[in-house]
């Protein structure tokens, strides 16, 4: 029996992962626990919340005593730990917060993890997921982040990140915790908050909103399709090495204008309107402060070790999420109106 602790599973990647286990894995217990910032979202999990093997728990992963009390409440086995802040631009508006979620959540969870677990360790594991954003930028020499990179964090949410990870491998050494880490390169797909490129732009394309662009867009993300990472997630919590970090990622670099330009034609098809329609909204902008040049993952440890490698070529999975994107224009709606987080906040005051 696996009761499993997934932390910020009302997110993007957090949904998917508890969809995954939760429909793979009718033997397992789930219990999704998130605070439901305003990136989290319960209508992301619709289709299976009333399944009898999940659980959601409200609940902030800085407070120590409610995540200690759900160790022992749910005599948790497994965690997977992706509750964070994880926008850049907010980060640079806001660095507290990501310290305070992303660095003392993370202790917090370790914590209860090991006083709950107390040196038995047989069968346990604490999963972290973090970001390629830690290994810092490349430049365009054709170089990839590799396992054994240095960490060399820029942004206030990459180094809220890496030192998460540094806590992480700590417990492992310290404590004999038994821990795994992976960083993965940029996620997109379905339920991602459009705050961040792709949700964003396709959403302003539809509305024919400016779409702004980062200095030159030249910046380069390698990009993975989120249902494929939560495929990753599934294949290394059961199969990877204890106290390994595996790198996540698509082989899949693309310029941000390039990437762009994709959207705007795959988006102006989908709604029937001629090709160039909405080329004129690209708007350069003043770019991002310390903006990284380029992230680009090596990901063939995990492919040789675990044989993951994703499922879903590039051209296919934009295609979807802009139909996704097109066709739930309510969801859109409901999150960027912040309707979901009052309805969420009445329900929740209720208890
Ligand atoms: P997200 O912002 O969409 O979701 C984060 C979730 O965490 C939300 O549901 C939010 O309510 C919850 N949360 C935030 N603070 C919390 C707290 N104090 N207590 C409990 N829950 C809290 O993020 P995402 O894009 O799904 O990313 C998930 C994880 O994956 C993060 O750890 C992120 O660093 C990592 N990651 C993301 C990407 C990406 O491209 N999005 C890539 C690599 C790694
Ligand atoms: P984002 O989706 O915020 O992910 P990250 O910063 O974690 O990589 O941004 C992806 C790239 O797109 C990044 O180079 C910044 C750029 N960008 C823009 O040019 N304009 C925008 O409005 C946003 C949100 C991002």
């Amino acid at each position: 029996m696996r009761n499993i602790l997934i932390t910020g599973g009302a997110g993007f990647i957090g949904s998917h992962v508890v969809r995954l286990f939760v429909t793979k894995y009718p033997d397992y217990h789930i219990v999704n626990f998130d605070k439901l910032t305003y990136a989290g979202n319960l209508a992301n999990l619709k289709d299976i919340e009333n399944k009898p093997n999940y659980t959601f728990v409200r609940g902030d992963i800085c407070d120590f005593e409610s995540v200690r009390n759900l160790f022992v409440k749910y005599d948790i086995n497994g965690v997977i730990h992706l509750a964070a802040e994880s926008h850049v631009d907010r980060s640079i508006k806001d660095p507290f917060t990501f310290a305070k979620t992303n660095v003392l959540g993370t202790l917090s969870l370790l914590q209860a993890a090991r006083e709950y677990w107390d040196g038995n360790y047989d069968d346990k594991l604490f999963y972290h997921i973090s970001t390629d954003e830690v290994y810092g930028s490349l430049a365009f020499d054709g170089e990839l982040f590799r396992e054994t990179n240095k960490y060399d964090p820029h942004s206030p949410y990459s180094a809220s990140k890496a030192s998460s990870d540094h806590f992480v491998r700590a417990f492992h050494d310290t404590y004999g915790m038994p821990v795994i880490v992976t960083n993965c390169s940029n996620n997109y797909g379905p339920y991602q908050f459009p705050e961040k490129l792709i949700p964003l732009f396709i959403n302003n394309i539809r509305h024919n909103k400016p779409l702004p662009v980062y200095g030159k867009g030249e910046n380069v993300r390698d990009w993975l399709y989120v249902v494929d990472h939560a495929r990753a997630i599934d294949v290394i919590f059961h199969k990877g090495r204890v106290a390994e970090t595996y790198n996540i990622g698509g082989f899949n670099e693309w310029k941000n204008i390039d990437l762009i330009k994709v959207m705007i034609k795959v988006t102006d098809k989908l709604l029937g309107r001629p090709a160039g329609t909405s080329d004129h909204l690209i708007t350069y902008v003043k770019d991002r402060a310390g903006h990284d040049l380029r992230y680009a993952i090596d990901s063939t440890k995990l492919k040789k070790e675990l044989g993951w490698e994703p499922s879903l070529q590039f051209e296919e999975g934009i295609e979807q999420t802009v139909r996704w994107y097109l066709d739930n224009q309510e969801w859109l709606d409901n999150v960027t109106s912040g309707e979901y987080e009052k309805y969420y906040e009445k329900m929740y005051s209720n208890r």
